[in-house]
């Protein structure tokens, strides 16, 4: 399964949540491992180089070039990984509909603020590229999720009906969601995600989230 995490907007939490996800599947007993796509910051491959004694195996390769993307994907799958997570950067917008390509699905983190949304309708427009060229020989799967998100001001909940709106585009809104937790910050800072910290709550919105892009995938695989 290869499952990229993309938006064209930074700082949503793109590699936060892939890097949970990671570890979720890598927890089940996956062979998992990130293509950190972040050529200049490099950020995924220094988080699991502070990684080293973690009891989950995840590995973490760097991208070399975009053009080799589809190839690196391949050798990986080639050596056994289950799941490969493709942890994206806010990519000029060919890149993006190119990823989406080679994915299974791809899940967007989007944080409850106006500037999001308005990134979130470009991200949509490479996205049905992305379908459009794929039309009738298989289908992608795109999952939105709100990141930062507490349901507790009319903003949050404005978004929230705001995404339900892109589901006509093929782009489903997940029930769960992930809440500002410092948490995240702080196991990051060791190499490790908050499935491996002492934030209950923060752990269990992970699990939530996980198992939610789980179900919900089986189902339309099965339709
Ligand atoms: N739910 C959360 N609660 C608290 N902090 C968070 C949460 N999600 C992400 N962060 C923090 O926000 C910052 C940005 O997150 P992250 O690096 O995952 O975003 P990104 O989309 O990968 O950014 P970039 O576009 O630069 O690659 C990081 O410091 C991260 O620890
Ligand atoms: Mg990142």
């Amino acid at each position: 399964m290869i499952i990229s995490v993309s938006n064209l907007k930074g700082g949503v939490g793109k590699s936060t949540i892939s890097r949970n996800i990671a570890v979720y599947f890598a927890a089940k007993g996956e062979k998992v491992c990130i293509v950190d796509t972040d050529i200049t910051q490099r950020t995924t491959c220094e988080w699991k180089q502070r990684r080293e004694d973690a009891e989950h195996r995840v590995d973490v390769f760097p991208m070399s070039t975009m053009t080799a993307l589809p190839k690196d994907i391949k050798t990986h799958r080639d050596n056994g990984y289950s799941v490969i997570i493709i942890d994206g950067v806010p990519q000029l917008e060919e890149v993006t509909t190119k990823t989406i390509l080679i994915s299974d699905f791809v899940l967007i983190p989007i944080t409850p603020s106006v500037d999001d949304l308005k990134s979130f309708e470009k991200f949509i427009l490479r996205y049905q590229d992305a379908r459009a060229i794929l039309a009738g020989t298989r289908e992608i799967y795109g999952f939105v999720v709100m990141n930062k998100y507490s349901g507790r001001n009319n903003e949050d909940l404005e978004m929230k009906e705001a995404l339900g709106l892109f589901s006509a585009q093929g782009i489903i809104p997940l029930n769960a969601s992930i809440a500002d937790r410092v948490a995240h910050r702080r196991s990051s800072k060791y190499g490790l995600t908050v499935l491996e910290w002492d934030d209950l709550k923060a752990a269990e919105e992970v699990k939530v989230l996980c198992e939610e892009i789980e179900t919900t995938l089986i189902e339309l695989i099965e339709q």
